[in-house]
């Protein structure tokens, strides 16, 4: 499969143009089909830093890493791949640079936030209310609690909390409550079509039944795989891994994603004063970060026209200062 056929990565130039400006270890900590990989390794050797420069590529879904080997195939020497969760960026990194890159700085971190086109559009993984199959949605297959478990096992409320916390569907009491009857009365949901027939059966206007589908299903996939917990994580390991002048750029496609993104940078990005009124002469903690990006970067409007999923993406970038205090020439 081509990696367009796999997924189409976006924004690969604004990526490539905000991240890759040093050698060192980059991380792709969402490596997909590998489409922003190949753009940055491409980028590293066109700007003369391949040499001294390495990939490593995170995916919990050994089918994603499968499919980025062939994708990177003429980088191969300059990558290595890892299957596993990106909460755990430091420990699955140090491991590599206790042995093979012992000496290496990570110079960047990318995370393109989500699932990809492939996983949505394989009907057995359960993403996608448009196909039929097991209501399933576990990035990594077979490990943990699927869709199935939550929408079997968690309680009314626990359900609707979900479904207004990480889908904003103000019906989300209502389609809990149906789904709680449907499981006393026919027994358990297992089907991604069981699941879309109740979410039809409370939101009956079309436009608006898309909507919800959509948010419903996003809302499980979200809390199936602790996708705001595994981001918290990666982005406290990634701040703490980064060297001087390094940078993180996180693409996120959900409004709640963007929000955590943009808070925790401006944390790590401003110095701490204590509590107000305290009247410090010197900061508790200085900011060893600068923001590259104030506002996101979006897609333009020609890619959004071609590949749909680019229209709610942005992209948000970091940079380590080169040390306390003081920030690198580069800094804009
Ligand atoms: C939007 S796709 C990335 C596409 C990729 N940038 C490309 O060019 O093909 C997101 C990928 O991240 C993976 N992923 C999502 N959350 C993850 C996590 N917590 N740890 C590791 N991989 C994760 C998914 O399995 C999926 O393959």
């Amino acid at each position: 499969m081509g990696k367009e056929a796999y997924h189409r990565p976006v924004m690969v130039r604004e990526v490539v143009a905000w991240l890759v400006r040093h050698s060192g270890i980059y991380i792709d900590g969402t490596l997909g089909g590998g489409g922003h990989s190949l753009a940055i390794l491409q980028a590293l050797r066109d700007k003369g830093l391949e040499k001294r420069s390495f990939l490593i590529g995170i995916d919990q879904d050994s089918f994603a890493i499968a499919e980025a080997e062939k994708t990177l195939v003429s980088f191969r020497e300059r990558t290595r791949f890892v299957q596993g969760n990106f909460r755990e960026v430091a420990g699955l990194v140090n491991a590599l640079r206790e042995n093979e890159l012992r000496g290496m700085e990570v110079t960047g971190i990318f995370l393109d936030l989500g699932v990809s086109s492939f996983q949505i559009d394989t009907s057995e993984r359960g993403f996608s209310y448009l196909r039929s199959g097991p209501l399933d949605m576990r990035m990594e297959p077979g490990e943990g609690q699927s869709a199935t478990d939550i929408v079997n096992t968690f309680e009314e409320r626990e359900l609707a909390d979900i479904f207004f916390r990480f889908g904003e569907e103000k019906k989300s009491r209502k389609i809990a409550s149906a789904i709680c009857s449907w499981r006393n009365e026919r027994g358990m949901i297992t089907g991604t079509q069981e699941l879309a027939d109740i979410v039809r059966s409370v939101v009956s206007v079309p436009d608006q039944q898309i909507k919800s589908l959509s948010r419903i299903f996003q809302a499980l996939r979200i809390a199936v795989n602790d996708e705001l917990g595994a981001l918290e994580e990666a982005l406290k390991e990634g701040a703490a891994s980064l060297s001087p002048q390094g940078r993180i750029a996180v693409m996120s496609y959900h409004s709640i994603e963007d929000r955590m993104v943009k808070h925790y940078f401006r944390t790590l990005a401003t110095d701490d004063w204590g509590p107000k009124g305290v009247g410090l002469r010197e900061p508790l903690h200085k900011a060893v970060f600068t923001l590259v990006t104030r506002k996101p970067l979006i897609a333009g409007d020609d890619e959004v026209n071609e590949n749909p999923r680019a229209r709610s993406a942005k992209l948000r970038v970091i940079e380590r200062k080169m040390y306390s205090g003081e920030v690198s020439e580069s800094d804009s």
